[in-house]
């Protein structure tokens, strides 16, 4: 086992290429932008500031979220956490953890505010950062679409509409056009089902549609957009590209009949259809790991010994070590943990997490399962879509109001491995 007390390089089995890094998207860290979120953010403030306690007052940090959680501004992005000007803050701080990989995204409606219209001043910020990333030796890797869409766009249907999608890979060919040389991955659509699930299945996010089909005829789409996304970036051998799926390790926990159907079926549902659907059109699997999901019976019912984050999430990281083995057995593709982390205030179990993933990926690289690299979910305390700015994801605390930027200890911790396994 990997011992993370040593002074030296203590494990060969991350390979000395390994991406080690961190991740951010667009929406939640930027500020200052004019999407369909946005405007949906403004109308649902109150009602999301009343509705926190019902769906939190259990958890065990809501005494200490709660003045932030019911506080209807607590829901609106507006200026986020400054990432478009202070980027280089940021990148400081992946250097101070000896970080050589980020992930981030490259905003549709910033670079297209208007249907047609480019915004050569925002891709030339985008260039400036790439230039940078690259200079401090930083590998990127984009997101080009996180659950964020032009108002124009949304106002057209979206990804509701399959002509629609054409307006997505222009966006696409114009960024590989003009980014493209300073680009090697490329994350085409972040957690379809996420995506689907939250606006068209249960409705709460925008456009708040409760039509399982509508979410389906979505999702064909966004399965559409990722494909054509995935020929451009072929016809150049330089990019790579994957979706960003969401994936659980899902589990009987006994070895009743029920318990082992439930759990093939769930992820025959939420793990492998989507993947099998894409993996022929995908150069690599980017996986964002949070979840373990124990059956028993027809019902997941986790351990009560595990511990919560403070969004209410049962944690296992540990588990990250079975998908990877399983996942890379089914599919063969070589896999990017591309998300993985917690909501921790108190920074109370983040170290933790850590090194059990950590662990988890030293034990399931012993099995030779490919892994190109790790992104900690999130580099900084960020916007956290309809929870808004209360659960605190980051390896680094940012206080909103000087918008100061500090390393958490877990943070600190994480670069001090890193580095020793880069050395
Ligand atoms: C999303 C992120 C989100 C994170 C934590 C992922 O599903 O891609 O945008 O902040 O989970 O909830």
């Amino acid at each position: 086992m990997i011992d993370m007390t040593e002074t030296k390089r203590s494990n060969p089995s991350f390979p000395k290429r390994f991406l080690w890094g961190a991740a951010i998207s667009a929406h939640q860290t930027e500020g200052g932008l004019n999407n369909q979120w946005t405007a949906w953010e403004l109308e649902n403030a109150k009602k999301l500031a009343t509705q926190a306690p019902y769906s939190f007052g259990r958890t065990a940090m809501w005494s200490h979220v709660e003045k932030e959680a019911t506080n209807p501004d607590n829901y609106v992005s507006g200026t986020a956490v400054e990432h478009y000007s202070r980027y280089e803050e940021d990148f400081q701080l992946l250097e101070q953890m000896g970080l050589n990989s980020f992930r981030f995204g490259i905003e549709w409606a910033r670079v297209e505010p208007e249907e047609g219209a480019w915004d050569a001043s925002v891709i030339d910020h985008y260039r400036t950062y790439l230039k940078r990333l690259k200079e401090l030796e930083i590998t990127p890797v984009v997101t080009l679409f996180h659950f964020t869409l032009p108002v124009w766009f949304a106002e057209k249907g979206g990804f509701e509409k399959r002509s629609n999608v054409a307006y997505f890979v222009r966006f696409v060919e114009k960024i590989l056009d003009e980014l493209g040389r300073d680009l090697e991955w490329i994350i085409s659509i972040n957690e379809p089902l996420v995506y689907v699930g939250e606006s068209y299945f249960q409705g709460t996010w925008p456009p708040n549609q409760t039509k399982k089909l509508l979410g389906f005829k979505v999702l064909l789409n966004l399965i559409r957009a990722h494909k054509k996304v995935y020929q451009l970036a072929c016809k150049n051998r330089r990019h790579k590209v994957s979706m960003a799926h969401n994936l659980s390790y899902i589990y009987a926990g006994d070895d009743a009949w029920v318990s082992r159907l439930s759990a093939r079926v769930a992820d025959y549902l939420v793990n492998q259809w989507i993947v099998r659907r894409v993996r022929k059109h995908s150069n690599f699997l980017a996986i964002n790991y949070y979840f373990a999901q124990r059956f028993f019976g027809y019902r997941v019912h986790n351990s009560e010994k595990n511990p919560e984050s403070d969004l209410g999430w049962d944690m296992q990281p540990d588990k990250l070590y079975e998908l990877l083995v399983e996942t890379y057995k089914k599919h063969q593709l070589p896999i990017f943990i591309t998300e993985n982390g917690l909501a921790d205030t108190a920074d109370k179990h983040r170290k933790w997490w850590l090194m059990e993933t950590i662990r988890a990926m030293d034990r399931a690289l012993k099995e030779d399962v490919k892994i190109i690299g790790y992104l900690h979910w999130s580099l900084l305390d960020n916007f956290e879509w309809d929870k808004g700015y209360w659960p605190k994801f980051g390896l680094a605390k940012v206080d909103r109001k000087t918008m100061e930027r500090t390393l958490r200890a877990s943070g600190k911790w994480y670069g001090m491995v890193v580095k020793r396994l880069r050395s």
